[in-house]
Order: structure tokens, then sequence, then C-alpha cells
């Protein structure tokens, strides 16, 4: 079983230790969820994006909002639900915010998948105790975020990979969804996304971008380029009223 060290990162179990039986199925079947929502988890999810697109290495890189630092800290209260959330109803929020979807009930075979498949990441993991590496990363910056540099940051380190217009680029052999995800338009998450929140867009971009050089960037730097993100068009906020959206744009939540 993994051990917590102190000061070093969580180490999940590894795919070939999956077991051989009815549990390891569903955990099998949660991770394909996550890694490839576009066909496992389809019928719930209304943009491009997969799990992991945002949840890097299939959910279990530190510093991108790993499944275990997730799981043994739920449930928990939530500023944004303004109500004590379980693991289930927080899955609900990223497939409704950030897959810009509809939410599984908490009881259906998706949500009960993906969290076999936590619950198996999770193995040696203690019970309510917050791990290094859970979410981002701290970002403080210096100054308000400068749109210009944002730009340049974005035509000289993202484009390349995200695209010139930000749209992304999809899998070569036409299967479904993204080799490189979208930042905004259509296929896009949407604005009641946490990671429309400049600073939480700040605080991944600082750990993960560019890909395979995370910390890379300042943190005025990721700043800078994740409001660059925040003034492009996306998905309206589905919790909202078409006019609002139109007229004033919301800050963001945290699915
Ligand atoms: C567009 C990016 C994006 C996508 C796609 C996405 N998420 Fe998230 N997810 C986030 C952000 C941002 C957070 C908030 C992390 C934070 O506040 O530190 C989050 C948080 C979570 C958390 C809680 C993490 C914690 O430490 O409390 C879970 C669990 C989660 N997401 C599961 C999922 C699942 C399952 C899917 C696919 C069905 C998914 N997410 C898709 C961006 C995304
Ligand atoms: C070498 C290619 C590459 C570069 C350069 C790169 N990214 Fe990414 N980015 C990716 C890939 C691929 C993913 C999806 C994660 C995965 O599949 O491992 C991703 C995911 C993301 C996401 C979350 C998913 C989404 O679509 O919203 C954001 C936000 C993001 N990148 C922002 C940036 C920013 C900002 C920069 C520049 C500072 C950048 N990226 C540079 C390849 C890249």
């Amino acid at each position: 079983m993994p051990v917590v060290n102190p000061g070093e990162y969580f180490v999940p179990p590894y795919i070939e230790d999956i077991p051989e039986n009815k549990y390891g199925e569903l955990v099998k079947i949660g991770r394909n969820i996550f890694v490839n929502t576009q066909v496992y988890g389809k019928r719930y999810v209304g943009n491009g994006l997969n799990c992991s697109h945002c949840h890097l290495s299939e959910g279990r890189k530190a510093n991108a909002a790993p499944l275990w630092g997730a799981y043994g800290i739920y449930p928990m209260y939530r500023i944004k639900n303004r109500e004590v959330v379980t693991f289930q109803e927080r899955i609900q929020d990223c497939f409704k915010y950030s897959l810009d979807g509809i939410a599984p009930t908490v009881d259906s075979p998706e949500v009960e998948a993906l969290t076999a498949y936590a619950h198996w990441l999770s193995t040696g993991v203690p019970v309510g105790i917050v791990l290094p590496g859970r979410g981002f990363t701290a970002v403080n910056r210096s100054r308000t975020p400068s749109t210009e540099n944002g730009e340049i940051i974005y035509k000289t380190q993202c484009a390349m990979c995200h695209g010139e217009d930000g749209l992304g680029y999809k899998h070569e052999d036409g299967s479904p969804g993204y080799m490189f995800p979208p930042l905004w338009g259509p296929d896009s998450f949407n604005r009641a996304a946490g990671m429309n929140k400049v600073k939480t867009a700040a605080q991944f971009i600082k750990a993960n971008m560019p890909l395979g050089k995370g910390f890379t960037l300042t943190d005025n730097e990721a700043a800078d380029v994740a409001f660059y993100m925040w003034i492009q068009s996306r998905p309206y906020d589905p919790r909202r009223s078409l006019i609002i959206n139109i007229f004033m744009p919301p800050p963001g939540g945290g699915g």
C-alpha cells in the first residue's frame, strides 16, 4: 500500500495493479470515463473536453487537482454551493460547468464508476487530510493583470498547441474530442466553471502550462495569460438568464 511521506507527493497505485474483480471492473470503467469523457460520458457532456484535460495524467498529477487529493476530504463545505457537498456532488459540478453539460444523478453508473476510480487512486490516503499537491498551486500577483502581456505570452508559449484562435486541435484520426483542448469558444468550459476564474486559471497554468514546463511562468505572467483567456468568448453561465450573461459576464465559481 502506498505511504504518505511528509514533504513528498502521494504516489497513487499503478494501473497494472487494478484488481481483477468486480470492483476492479468498475474502477476501469471510471478511468475510461475520466480520460475519454467524450465517448464514455458522452450523454452528459456539452463541450469537447475530457476530465483529464484539466486533471492531468489521468487525475494522478500533483498540483493538477489530482483525484487522490480530493477523494478523502469530501464531504466538505463549499461556498459555491452554500452547503456541504459530497464527492459525488462535486463531480456533478464539473459536468455542469467544466464540461458545459448536465449533471448525472449521484447514483448514475457514470458517477459510481468515477467515484470508484477516485477511491482506488486514493488507496492508502488518510481520510480528512489535505495532502500536498491537492488542487493547483498558490499564485500571488503583484499588479493588475495585463491583457497586452497576456496576449504576448499566449502567442509565444501557448498558441503552438492550443491554436492561434484558442480553439485547440481535434484528434487527427477523427476520434471524438481534442488532442490539444480549446481554451475558449463553444467547445470550452462555461462561465460558471472554476477555470473561468482568473485566479483559479492562473493557479492551474502556473503549475501545469506550457505542458511539460510547469512552474516556468512567473505569478504575474500566469495571471496575465489567465486574464487574456478570460476576456475571450465561451459558453454562458447556465445558472443565469441569457440577458444577464450578455451584459454582465459573471466572474465564475469553482466547478
Ligand atoms: C475545464 C477544466 C476541468 C474539467 C474538464 C474538469 N474539471 Fe474537475 N475541476 C476543475 C477545477 C478548476 C477544479 C477546482 C480545483 C480547485 O479549486 O483547486 C476542479 C475540481 C474537481 C474536483 C475536486 C477537487 C478537489 O481537490 O476538491 C473533482 C473531484 C473533479 N474536479 C472531478 C472532475 C471530473 C470527474 C471531471 C470530468 C467529469 C472533471 N472534474 C472535469 C476543472 C476541470
Ligand atoms: C506542448 C503543448 C502545450 C502548450 C505549449 C500549452 N498547452 Fe495547455 N494543454 C495542452 C494539453 C495537451 C492539455 C490537456 C492536458 C493533457 O491532455 O495532458 C492542455 C490543457 C490546458 C488547459 C486546461 C484544459 C482547457 O482546454 O481548458 C488550459 C487552461 C491550458 N492548457 C492553458 C495553457 C496556456 C495558458 C498555455 C501557455 C502558457 C498552454 N496551455 C500551453 C498542451 C499545451
